[in-house]
């Protein structure tokens, strides 16, 4: 298990045990790869991410990550792989949070994309996200690279 701040500093805990927080996490968020490139989406307050959302009620978390990327993507996932999760104590409650892999095999235009501009394709993540003002707060702190770490040991 990794603790650590995020961009807001509030406490993260992140850990790549089998569900460690809750077996039944409200959020979702997936690291989205199609062909040699990174996918991810522009959401319209915080920038550029990957996607993700809540689960929905009726709806696993499996079944969310995958209607969460293709409403804000317009991508179809080939495989789903879960990585992690990750709990965050924010000022106004805590969430929990399951961290997917998904392999895209199809990008379809999309005449809407929900909160977002849709999807946004990358050949290299930069360097220092956090100075970036282009992406989200999410992308800022270590759970980003701590589980791109796991995906390339094991995915690429
Ligand atoms: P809506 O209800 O959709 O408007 O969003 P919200 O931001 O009010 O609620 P949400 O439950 O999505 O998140 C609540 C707070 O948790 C956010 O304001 C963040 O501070 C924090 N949070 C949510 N997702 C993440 C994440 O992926 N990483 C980190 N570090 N914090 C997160």
């Amino acid at each position: 298990m990794k603790t650590f701040y995020d961009f807001y500093r509030n406490q993260v805990k992140l850990s790549f045990e089998d569900h460690p927080f809750s077996t039944a996490p409200k959020h979702v968020w997936v690291i989205c790869r199609f062909q040699d490139q990174w996918l991810l989406t522009k959401h319209k307050d915080r920038g550029l991410e990957f996607p993700g959302g809540k689960v929905e009620k009726g709806e696993t978390a499996e079944q969310a990550a995958l209607r969460e990327v293709f409403e804000e993507t317009g991508a179809y996932v080939d495989k789903l792989n879960y990585i992690g999760q990750y709990y965050v104590s924010g000022k106004g409650g805590t969430i929990i949070k399951n961290v997917y892999y998904a392999y895209i095999e199809k990008l379809e235009d999309q005449p809407h994309y929900y909160e977002t501009e849709g999807p946004v394709l990358l050949s290299r993540l930069p360097d220092s996200l956090k100075e970036n003002k282009l992406y989200s707060f999410m992308m800022k702190d270590e759970v980003l690279p701590q589980c791109l770490k796991i995906i390339e040991e094991k995915y690429l």
